[in-house]
């Protein structure tokens, strides 16, 4: 028996080996073929409907010679970018450029938004940012996300662009531009096309992870749309450990800050707060230029949490190397004295410290804030505004980058120290 085993992975080796030889042979034959060509052909630049043989990717399993793919397969089924013409950019964020653009097929006039993924440094394929953003997108349909059409490829072979729907305005730079503050309807009307989205997502288990004004898109009949899911994530039931270095810095919740491993869906429930408020207010909420100076923030105007509103509080607080100063009160009433009982009690159950009881999008949806007047605009009588991205070629955004690494040191942390 151990005879006839040892015998067969001797003949399986020689196999191997055969194999082996035929493909190096085949290899250096095609190899000097191309050589002579090269030689005597002048270098053709890349050009996307030329087989990628050129470069002899591919062989036959049959006879191992190299062959041309087939014409049908060269842009698998995705579209090529020269189909659109692109008109503008409407915005660069950290993932990737966005332009305004035209279908060029498409029978009746269609306007799409095309969003470059940036693939600097890439050596391992498709950032995993842009694979979340594709893989949670195709699976969203709700009117409050933005839907993603197709993915369309470029000349190169990294140029790979997401084709979504075109949204007129983000709430970024709506905001930046606009010399007054929305209506109450308005905000009430914005902030219900926000929680039914997210209603939406959380009950899909996806988490968006970075919820703020410049990832809201408008359209010119009032519609919200949640966008960017470059940080997004399936959820799961526990909660799995996952990176804090999400949430744009201002939009951060108090879990995330102080380095919570479990982060749940009230974190974007705590972003939802932070862009209500800032609706209101016409100017953030909370904006903090360092996690310290965050956590300052947030602790000045809510109160120093502690063990007994936040039971998880004290373990979060065990690996940070400083203490709190006591600030017992909570500020926010002075903040808004012109927001009505209920909306306070919306406002301040979107930034309860527990994670566990923070409102969650569909308890925030049942509150009587959208019932009492004034009632919310309905979305299409909301005003329509000038396409600001449109007229400058580059927006400049008062936003700070996402998931920014924190400049450290800064004079806030003074504060916190007893
Ligand atoms: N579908 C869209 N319609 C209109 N504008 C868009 C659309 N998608 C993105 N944008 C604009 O481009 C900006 C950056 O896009 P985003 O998806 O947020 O990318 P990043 O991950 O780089 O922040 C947005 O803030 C918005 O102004
Ligand atoms: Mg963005």
């Amino acid at each position: 028996m151990g005879k006839t085993k040892k015998k067969h992975s001797s003949k399986n080796k020689k196999y191997k080996k055969n194999i082996k030889k035929k493909i190096l042979k085949v290899l250096k034959k095609w190899k000097s073929k191309q050589v002579s060509k090269q030689v005597s052909k002048p270098v053709v630049e890349y050009e996307p409907t030329r087989p990628i043989t050129l470069t002899g990717q591919l062989f036959s399993f049959r006879d191992l010679k190299p062959m041309p793919i087939p014409k049908k397969d060269l842009l698998g089924k995705c579209r090529f970018v020269s189909e659109f013409d692109k008109l503008n950019r409407i915005g660069e964020g950290t993932y990737g450029v966005v332009y305004r653009a035209k279908d060029k097929k498409s029978p009746v006039e269609q306007i799409v938004a095309l969003k470059q993924i940036r693939m600097e440094n890439e050596k391992e394929g498709l950032p995993i940012s842009a694979i979340r953003e594709i893989s949670l997108l195709f699976k969203c349909d709700h009117e409050n996300i933005v839907r993603l059409h197709e993915i369309v490829v470029g000349k190169r072979l990294d140029s790979i662009f997401l084709s979504m729907e075109y949204c007129e305005h983000d709430l970024s730079s709506l905001l930046h531009n606009m010399t007054t503050a929305f209506t109450e309807a308005q905000v009430k009307c914005i902030l219900l096309q926000l929680l039914k989205g997210l209603k939406y997502l959380h009950s899909n288990f996806i988490i968006h992870r970075d919820l703020k004004l410049s990832n809201l898109l408008i359209t010119d009949k009032g519609c919200l749309k949640i966008a960017d899911f470059g940080l997004a994530r399936l959820s799961s039931v526990p909660s799995k450990k996952m990176t804090t270095k999400v949430v744009t810095l201002w939009y951060r919740a108090p879990e995330v800050l102080l380095g919570s491993p479990m982060l749940t869906k009230a974190i974007d429930m705590w972003a939802t707060g932070c862009i209500f408020a800032e609706l209101f207010l016409h100017k953030p909420l909370l904006p903090g230029c360092s996690e310290m100076h965050q956590l300052d923030l947030i602790f000045k105007l809510f109160g120093t949490p502690n063990s007994s509103i936040w039971p998880e509080f004290d373990s979060l607080m065990a690996h940070k190397h400083f203490t709190l100063k006591p600030q017992p009160y909570n500020n926010v009433r002075s903040k808004f004295p012109e927001l009505s009982d209920v909306g306070y009690r919306l406002l301040n159950f979107l930034f309860i410290y527990d994670p566990s009881r923070r409102g969650t999008a569909e308890e925030s949806l049942q509150s009587s804030y959208f019932t009492e007047t004034p009632l919310p605009c309905d979305p299409n009588l909301m005003p329509t505004f000038p396409e600001h991205r449109n007229l400058k070629s580059k927006k400049q955004s008062n936003q700070p980058k996402v998931a920014q690494n924190i400049p450290t040191g800064l004079p806030s942390l003074m504060d916190l120290l007893q």
